[in-house]
């Protein structure tokens, strides 16, 4: 990710002005917010809720029917940070209605963060990186296009534009490899399994809500609600078909995962897991 042209933007942000359908309010704090100027505590305390955000119709079209969204509801009581906490949550309204979805993922992150940025500065080794991530990989986005043209704040923009999706992948490799585990545990059999790989052809994707697929005595399923394609499940199943079902009779990928999102994968005779 390139973020050299972050002090360059500083520097126009004085001459030009922000193009934006609303109040330059909106503009001025979303831009303190983003450069981490709003960052000490309002003061105030009580309870905010902010409900999922799903009158983002940007979001809506993005979203399959039963995808869990990225978006949940939040439920916060703030000691400190009450009327700032107040002002974010009508700003996410008013990036709801202007369907300003680069914006409101910022601004989602700095209210689930009691109005704090240290965690999320716009840099790449800041967790709102790992947020970005984590928000493609909802969608079964590749790339940032659609959060880069709903950002209002120049620096916004300019991450999303330099945002690069491999670091994603990236991080992902960093941490624990995978590794296939054969068992003896709920064995099933190499027939059975290979008729699933054939009801596989139904699908083009795992979406959050399902956990399992199951074909006469095998089953695939996973430790987490989570998104993959189904050619992503075809190659685990190939394996464990290849190097476990037959000598042992189930099959588990541990710390196997699709994009960020990491879970184990197992292949066994039962839709709840191979232990
Ligand atoms: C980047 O952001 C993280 C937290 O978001 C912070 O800890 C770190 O110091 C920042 N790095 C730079 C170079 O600003
Ligand atoms: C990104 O996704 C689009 C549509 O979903 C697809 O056509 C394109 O090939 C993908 N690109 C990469 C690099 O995966
Ligand atoms: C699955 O395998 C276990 C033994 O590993 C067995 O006890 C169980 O009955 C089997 N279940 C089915 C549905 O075949
Ligand atoms: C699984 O299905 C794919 C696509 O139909 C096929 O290429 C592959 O050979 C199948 N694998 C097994 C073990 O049957």
């Amino acid at each position: 990710m390139k973020l050299s042209s972050i002090p360059l933007l500083l520097a126009s942000i004085f001459t030009c002005k922000a193009v934006s359908a609303y109040s330059s309010d909106y503009d001025s704090l979303l831009n303190d917010i983003v450069k981490s100027d709003y960052d000490s505590p309002s003061g105030g305390e009580g309870q905010v809720t902010l409900s999922s955000l799903s009158g983002l119709s940007t979001l809506s079209n993005l979203a399959k029917r039963d995808v869990e969204p990225y978006f949940k509801e939040l439920d916060m009581f703030s000691f400190d940070n009450f009327e700032k906490l107040t002002k974010i949550k009508n700003m996410l309204a008013d990036a709801q209605s202007n369907e300003m979805l680069g914006d409101a993922l910022y601004l989602y992150n700095f209210m689930d963060r009691n109005g704090h940025s240290k965690s999320i500065t716009l840099n790449d080794s800041s967790e709102f990186v790992t947020e970005t991530c984590k928000f493609l990989s909802s969608y079964g986005l590749n790339n940032t296009e659609i959060l880069a043209s709903t950002a209002s704040s120049s620096f916004l923009v300019d991450f999303y534009k330099n945002f690069e999706v491999s670091v994603c992948n990236a991080n992902h490799k960093t941490t624990k490899r995978e590794y296939v585990e054969c068992s003896a545990n709920h064995a099933t059999n190499t027939e059975s399994c290979k008729n699933l790989n054939e009801s596989l052809k139904s699908r083009s994707e795992f979406l959050p809500g399902i956990r399992s697929w199951c074909s006469g005595a095998c089953c695939i399923s996973w430790s987490r609600d989570t998104y993959f394609t189904t050619a992503w499940a075809r190659d685990k199943l190939q394996s464990c078909i290849t190097f476990c079902i037959a000598p042992s009779g189930s099959c588990e990928w541990k710390d196997t995962g699709y994009f960020l999102q990491k879970f184990n994968f197992c292949v066994s005779n039962r839709s709840s897991g191979c232990r």
